[in-house]
């Protein structure tokens, strides 16, 4: 304990320790040499209470000769604390050199895209170089984007077509109207076209849910949606885009064929065929003979839904197409479970 009997030969031992120790120091130990000198409750602070004592004559040297002795540590410290950086600094530059041509570590197992998504990025990009945006929209829908401005009033006997998980609304919530699960992605027609006047042309993938689950159906799978709204829009532009669609996904060889078909949301709407990628065409199980697969809905734009979002349906004009990404990269692929796509068993992944 330091005492206040002598305080300037304390301070002067105190000073030739620190002097000799804190140069030698290594980084730990430095720390706790500041701690033990300068700290709250070190050396030089009982010094400085121990003052109190001395003669008021006094007090003022010997005070002025603890403030110097702070100084010279603070210096002592600050200096060592640099030369051990330099010290570790030098070390590094001096040790063994680091051979960047070595080979690295191989990675035992190497992740890679889901097919659905390698499919929906080749698809996005095939439109995108067409002009084509990507849009986005809500999976839990009201009822009025999903169905009623697509031209399904409630009791339209298409919503059978689509069974649809709805969803209950938390106790007391005010909606606008039903909510459910989007049973495709059109609602994101009604949304995008809401959103901004014409023209417009956009894609929209995502995840729909319907009421299905078999080895061709799943309870969620994914879509694309695409929208094409400007003058004097006809089936023809509807037609080559398929044509390029299809064949920037499955290669210039396969060829689309249409069939007259319904959906409310277009008028005329057609169903949208392949040629069959298990057979390319002369005929199989798969296909039934026919050499072609059906793999999307498409149409012109129906004017009740180009009024429903407030566009003159004799200003312009649209066409629309919906498809199943996962069924595109099925048929691409060679796979007939859909389910596979959602079991995630890596050694189906690695090789679809
Ligand atoms: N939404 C339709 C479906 O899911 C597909 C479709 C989209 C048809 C756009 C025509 C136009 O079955």
């Amino acid at each position: 304990m330091v005492t206040a009997g002598q305080p300037q030969l304390l301070l002067g031992d105190l000073l030739e320790r620190a002097r000799r120790e804190i140069p030698a120091a290594g980084a730990d130990e430095l720390e706790a040499q500041r701690v033990r000198l300068l700290g709250r409750k070190g050396e030089l602070s009982a010094l400085l209470r121990g003052m109190g004592a001395l003669p008021a004559g006094e007090r003022p040297a010997a005070g002025a000769a603890v403030n110097a002795a702070r100084d010279e540590i603070e210096a002592l410290l600050t200096a060592r604390r640099e030369a051990i950086l330099r010290e570790a600094r030098a070390a590094e530059l001096g040790g063994a050199p680091i051979d960047v041509t070595l080979p690295g570590r191989r990675i035992a197992a190497r992740g890679r895209r889901h097919p659905v998504s390698e499919a929906q990025d080749d698809l996005v990009e095939i439109l995108a170089r067409m002009g084509y945006e990507v849009a986005e929209g809500p999976e839990i829908e009201l009822d009025y984007y999903n169905f009623e401005a697509l031209n399904m009033p409630p009791d339209h006997p298409a919503r059978d077509m689509q069974d649809t998980f709805y969803v209950r609304p938390p106790a007391g919530a005010r909606t606008a109207g039903p909510i459910l699960l989007r049973t495709h992605t059109s609602p994101v027609q009604i949304r995008t076209m809401l959103a901004r006047p014409p023209p417009v042309r956009i894609c929209s993938p995502g995840k729909v849910y319907r009421r299905d689950d078999d080895p061709t159906h799943s309870p969620m799978f994914h879509q694309i949606e695409v929208l094409c709204v400007d003058r004097d829009i006809t089936f023809g532009h509807l037609a080559g885009t398929l044509d390029a669609f299809v064949r920037g996904f499955f290669g210039e060889d396969f060829r689309v064929r249409l069939r007259p078909s319904y959906f409310p949301f277009v008028e005329p709407g057609a169903e949208v065929d392949v040629t069959c990628t298990f057979c390319l065409g002369k005929g199989c199980r798969t296909c039934k003979g026919s050499g072609f697969v059906e793999v999307l809905g498409a149409g012109l734009v129906h004017p009740r839904v180009l009024r429903a979002v407030g566009y003159d349906p004799e200003e312009v004009s649209g066409f629309a197409f919906g498809c199943g990404i996962d069924r595109l990269a099925m048929l691409r692929s060679g796979i007939d479970d859909l389910r596979l796509f959602f079991e995630n068993d890596l050694r189906f992944l690695e090789q679809a």
